[in-house]
């Protein structure tokens, strides 16, 4: 066992958690939640995507919400970028750090970003390039890391191919990403295993989603190995409009009591985060999808 003592969490809410809604979420609301997650000690949010609006409309306001947010010293704020169109538009918003996202399936990255992973790689090389030059952190996706919607396995192979292509153009730390929430934990270790070949620990994160109700153990089987970098959702949001069923990230809030239960400093406030989940549940008019989030707002009723 290898555990850290910090855990860095990004809070992928405001993107990944809010590009599924079908209902529009305007970009006050959208700011709002942003705010009140740096509120509650969150040092990284990834806002938004700059993708084309005609593939996910929920992202359209994307220089809306950039300019709206009040920043904090000391927090990163990310955006998604799939080419360089994206990318340019995404510069005037000043993001600290980008995203890159590919698939470790061929199928799930024709679907996502209509293109093969060996095209993906020729229209992510200049992004990392301008964004490197330009001081902008580059950070990686591999989506389908665990399985995929479309080819069903995916083999720990498929992840340090596609590992080895991310680090080979110039991108700085890589996320490990279960899109679809199949991924048990020894899978998750043999994929971080296949990561590390070119990747070092320190440069990888876990991206769990819960589809399966195995995300919690599989951010465990993750910090086990020594990753202390995670994406979570607040109020557990999210999902890929372009894999079917699956579900939300796993949710900050649990993740947050996980750590802090194990000892691990995270700087976040749960209580607070717990109000920025129900903020945004409220507006979306469900309960929060966290089991910590919702023990906790039952022992303020009581
Ligand atoms: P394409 O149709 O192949 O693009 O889409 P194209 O270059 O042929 O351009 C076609 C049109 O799109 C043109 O407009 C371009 O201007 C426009 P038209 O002339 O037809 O009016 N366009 C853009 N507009 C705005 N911003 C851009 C942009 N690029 C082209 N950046 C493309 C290729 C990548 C753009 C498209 O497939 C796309 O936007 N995909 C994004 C899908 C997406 O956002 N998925 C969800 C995020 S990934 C995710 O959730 C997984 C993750 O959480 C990790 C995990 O869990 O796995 C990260
Ligand atoms: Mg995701």
């Amino acid at each position: 066992m290898n555990l850290p003592t910090r855990v860095k969490l990004v809070d992928v809410g405001p993107r990944d958690g809010l590009q599924n809604e079908k209902l529009p979420v305007p970009a006050a609301v959208k700011i709002e939640l942003v705010h009140r997650l740096q509120a509650a000690g969150l040092k990284e949010i990834e806002v938004t995507s700059f993708v084309s609006p005609k593939w996910v409309p929920q992202m359209a306001d994307n220089a809306e919400v950039m300019a709206g947010i009040a920043r904090l010293p000391g927090v990163r704020y990310s955006v998604l970028t799939p080419n360089l169109q994206g990318f340019q538009a995404a510069l005037l918003s000043k993001p600290d750090e980008i995203v890159v996202f590919g698939a470790a399936s061929e199928a799930f990255s024709q679907k996502n970003i209509n293109c093969s992973i060996a095209e993906s790689m020729d229209r992510f090389a200049p992004v990392v390039e301008a964004a490197r030059a330009a001081g902008i952190y580059v950070r990686g996706a591999m989506s389908c890391a665990l399985g995929c919607p479309y080819q069903g396995e995916v083999s720990p192979d498929s992840v340090s191919y596609l590992a080895a292509l991310m680090k080979g153009i110039g991108v700085q730390h890589i996320g490990v990403a279960d899109t679809i929430g199949v991924g048990t934990p020894l899978k998750v270790q043999r994929a971080i295993q296949a990561t590390l070949k070119h990747f070092d620990i320190n440069d990888i994160s876990g991206h769990f989603h819960d589809t399966y109700g195995q995300a919690l153990a599989n951010t465990l089987a993750a910090l086990q190995m020594g990753v202390w970098q995670f994406d979570t959702s607040v109020a557990g949001l999210g999902g890929c409009p372009y894999a079917k069923g699956a579900t939300g990230n796993v949710a900050t809030e649990d993740v947050v009591y996980l750590l802090h239960g194990m000892g691990i400093e995270t700087g976040i406030d749960l209580e607070k985060l717990v109000d920025a989940g129900q903020f945004i549940s409220d507006f979306l008019q469900r309960k929060p999808n966290s089991r910590a989030a919702t023990a906790l707002l039952n022992t303020r009723v009581s």
